[in-house]
């Protein structure tokens, strides 16, 4: 894979693969409440999801009173956004929409929030010079980081040495898990504050959820159809991962950025 164009399109057609809806409902529904609350979301608001997948936070800030658009690289995953959107009785507009180049107007935003989502784009600094772009002065940013020292980074490992073409791109998602990276990336023109979150049992510990649905994993058994030795490899090293998972928690790092006026 050689352009930035032929990543983010790797990106997309992995993420419209598994079930994304069925593996976040039954997975990080909850991140979506809570970055609702971290970031204060009130009536009246106009807030953007970036990489909202099938809008776990999109939805509850909707629910919340606030004027919502979803957008995300992947629009194949809005029809189940939109089922989901009409079950809670609120409207969101989808946009399509990458996370390095948002096709949205300066300051247009009281509230930009992203879970576990502009974290896999593969240029940080671009991610976080939008989601200021885009946020009005004294307006907020949240997002939902994996931190580096969580389990999920067996899963990363995994995926790195089965994976065909690259997945985790020229910057590691992880990256956004560590304090110092996020205060490089913001500079002086955000207040920043962080917050750790853990859930013990991971919600993410059932492996049966991740190898039905996950869009990656999905992907990683597609690639190794004719690979029956590399199947079964790949299915002990995710039963070896779900053992330990049971024992640790998953956590997650809160990002909060004021953006200053
Ligand atoms: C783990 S899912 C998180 C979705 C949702 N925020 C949630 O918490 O359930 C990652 C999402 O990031 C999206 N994504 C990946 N790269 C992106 C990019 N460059 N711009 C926008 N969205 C992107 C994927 O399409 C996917 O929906």
């Amino acid at each position: 894979m050689h352009t930035d164009q032929d990543f983010k399109a790797h990106q997309r057609a992995m993420w419209a693969g598994g079930d994304y809806h069925a593996f976040a409902t039954a997975s990080l529904w909850d991140f979506g409440p809570l970055l609702v609350e971290a970031t204060g979301i009130a009536p009246g608001q106009r807030v953007l999801d970036v990489a909202a997948g099938t809008g776990n936070v999109a939805i509850r800030a909707a629910e919340a009173g606030a004027d919502v658009i979803a957008s995300d690289l992947t629009p194949e995953n809005f029809s189940a956004g939109r089922r989901e959107a009409e079950a809670h009785g609120v409207e969101i507009e989808w946009v399509e929409a990458d996370a390095e180049a948002l096709p949205f107007d300066d300051d247009a935003f009281d509230v930009v929030t992203s879970s576990v989502g502009a974290i896999f784009a593969p240029h940080h600094q671009a991610v976080a010079d939008e989601l200021l772009r885009v946020c009005r002065p004294g307006g907020t940013i949240g997002m939902i980081a994996i931190v580096p020292d969580g389990a999920v980074i067996d899963m990363f490992d995994i995926i790195t040495r089965y994976a065909k073409e690259s997945v985790l791109g020229e910057q590691t998602p992880i990256e956004w898990g560590r304090e110092e990276h996020v205060r490089e990336l913001f500079g002086d023109r955000a207040e920043l504050t962080f917050k750790r979150r853990s859930f013990n049992p991971s919600p993410l510990a059932d492996v049966d959820l991740f190898k039905r649905y996950h869009p990656v994993v999905r992907m990683l058994y597609a690639e190794l159809a004719d690979e029956p030795e590399r199947i079964d490899a790949l299915n002990r090293d995710l039963d070896a991962m779900a053992a330990r998972w049971h024992d640790d928690a998953q956590r997650v790092l809160v990002i909060v950025a004021r953006k200053r006026g």
